[in-house]
């Protein structure tokens, strides 16, 4: 049932306080602004050497979030890879670590074929499934559901802000068991956790704003997507999401590596998506605004005010989010994202819940 919505996706979009603001609840207490894991780990985040995670796409892509979460705030060096690739590299992995695999559907059979390999290396598997009676599930000794509720739009968008509140709350848990975190660090990254969906919601009033913006990125036949740190791997979910539905071709890039080929790209025709919350690394970022306006590309900033204020560049628009923690920047800043893709898509007359050639569940290699 699509609800008031035209689309699946677009009611899933929507959906997104609700159940981000669920799966929350389910792992941290309110009440104590602490989290607590509702899994029986069979091993001490305290004694892992390494983590290694793996997974396809967007749920990849939450992955890549979660590198950047685990080794700032845990201190635990991550290994990630795109399961297609993981299955076969064969890499050494020692006895009595982590392995974490993540998945929508959990039927994914590249990500399946990971974790049984992560599993013969006498990994602990844990997963992070939307799906709790699939065969990833069922094939885990920890499963960490995301309460997304059924996905049926086959762009994944309300998994995904799932798949990253559950990562996010257990990079706190392995940041408060290894000692990384002291007890206000993690107070006030709970706090900033049960924020999100309240910022979600503000995410989502600028939709006749990007709905407008849309029509234009409906003519581009390119569009580059750029960020860093967290932002990076939501600068590839932007460009994954807006060419699987849009079929428009894009890119993400990381920020920094623009002056290592793709500038070239860009001209008066180039849209340039900048995901940019004013975190550590903004005024980095700005430098490459600039580089990007320097050569007549098109920017639409997606940032808050003080990013917006100090940007120093001309940009074509600005999406205004609003303040909040750059720890949880990458959940809230999914929303213009997926907007984004899906007006344009919507506005072009394409068919955003059954993109040609894709299928929602892959269970074939
Ligand atoms: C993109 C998309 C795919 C899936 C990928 C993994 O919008 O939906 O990239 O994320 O096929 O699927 P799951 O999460 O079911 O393993």
């Amino acid at each position: 049932d699509k609800g008031n919505h035209r689309h699946f996706m677009a009611k899933e979009i929507h959906e997104q306080p609700e159940v981000v603001g669920r799966t929350i609840a389910h792992y941290v207490d309110l009440a104590t602004g602490t989290v607590r894991l509702p899994l029986d780990l069979p091993f001490d985040f305290k004694a892992l050497k390494r983590l290694v995670i793996s997974a396809c796409g967007t749920a990849y892509y939450a992955g890549l979030v979660a590198q950047y979460w685990f080794e700032r705030l845990a201190r635990l060096p991550v290994e990630i890879d795109v399961a297609s690739e993981f299955r076969y590299r064969e890499m050494p992995l020692e006895p009595g670590e982590l392995a974490l695999f993540i998945s929508q559907s959990g039927e994914t059979a590249d990500t399946l074929a990971s974790l049984r390999y992560a599993r013969a290396e006498g990994q602990h598997i844990v997963s992070v499934v939307n799906v709790p009676t699939s065969t990833i599930a069922r094939e885990s000794a920890v499963v960490a559901p995301t309460l997304a509720g059924p996905e049926i739009g086959v762009a994944s968008t309300k998994a995904f802000t799932c798949q990253l509140a559950v990562l996010l709350s257990l990079a706190v848990a392995a940041g408060r068991a290894r000692g990384t975190l002291s007890a206000e660090d993690e107070q006030r990254l709970v706090k900033a956790l049960v924020s999100v969906p309240s910022l979600m919601s503000e995410a989502l009033k600028h939709e006749h704003d990007i709905e407008l913006l849309s029509r234009d990125l409906a003519k581009a036949t390119d569009v580059l997507y750029l960020g860093r740190g967290t932002s990076y791997p939501l600068a590839l979910e932007g460009a994954l999401k807006l060419k699987e539905i849009s079929y428009i071709h894009a890119e993400g890039y990381a920020a920094g590596e623009l002056k290592h080929g793709p500038i070239a790209l860009i001209d008066e025709t180039m849209p340039v998506i900048v995901l940019a919350p004013h975190d550590a690394i903004f005024e980095k970022t700005v430098s490459n605004m600039q580089e990007v306006a320097a050569r007549g590309g098109r920017i639409i900033l997606v940032g808050d005010e003080r990013a917006a204020r100090e940007a120093s560049v001309e940009t074509w628009t600005t999406l205004t989010m609003p303040a909040m923690d750059p720890i949880v920047a990458p959940i809230v800043y999914a929303v213009p994202v997926q907007l984004l893709a899906y007006h344009t898509a919507v506005f072009m007359g394409k068919d955003v819940d059954q993109p040609r050639n894709l299928a929602k569940s892959v269970t074939v290699e």
